[in-house]
């Protein structure tokens, strides 16, 4: 059988291609470390409370107006399960899970990330208008996911 040359050139070019592709898919995956920005930090889900600063959960001021809040999240809730700051801080939190993929959302804000086990999650958030913020899980963890929350008094 013959094959016309201009089809083996497509064929050589599509299977180039391809090989293109997966090359630079295994470069940007593994040889560049490609992760999503908030998961540059990695920590042991087994040694959550061994592990710093997941050791010692709660409100740090970092600046005059800044504040850093360590969060564990875990199957149902959060803790600390409430922080109190005043109005117009900058607040980073920081979160790991300890068991499942849960989700970490203050409505109304643009708090809304991912807290996956193994990781260090991280979202800021300037609280400009004093109130009760409700941080809510938006990922299904189980049967009391429903329950999952905390909350955040700016005043
Ligand atoms: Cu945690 Cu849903």
């Amino acid at each position: 059988m013959h094959i016309h040359r201009y089809e083996k050139y497509w064929l050589m070019f599509g299977g180039g291609i391809i090989i293109a592709f997966i090359v630079a898919l295994f470069v940007n995956a593994f040889a560049m470390g490609m992760t999503p920005p908030s998961d540059l930090q990695r920590v042991d889900p087994k040694k959550v409370e061994q592990t710093a600063p997941f050791d010692k959960p709660g409100l740090k001021q970092v600046g005059p107006n800044e504040y850093e809040a360590v969060m564990v999240s875990f199957a149902f809730g959060y803790n600390p399960n409430q922080i109190e700051v005043p109005v117009g801080s900058k607040v980073t939190f920081i979160s790991t899970s300890k068991d499942v993929v849960h989700g970490f959302q203050i409505p109304g804000t643009n708090v809304n990330m991912m807290v996956v086990p193994g990781h260090v999650n991280k979202v800021t958030h300037t609280f400009d208008k004093p109130g009760e913020y409700l941080i809510l899980c938006n990922e299904y963890c189980g049967a009391a996911h429903h329950m999952m929350m905390a909350k955040v008094i700016v005043k």
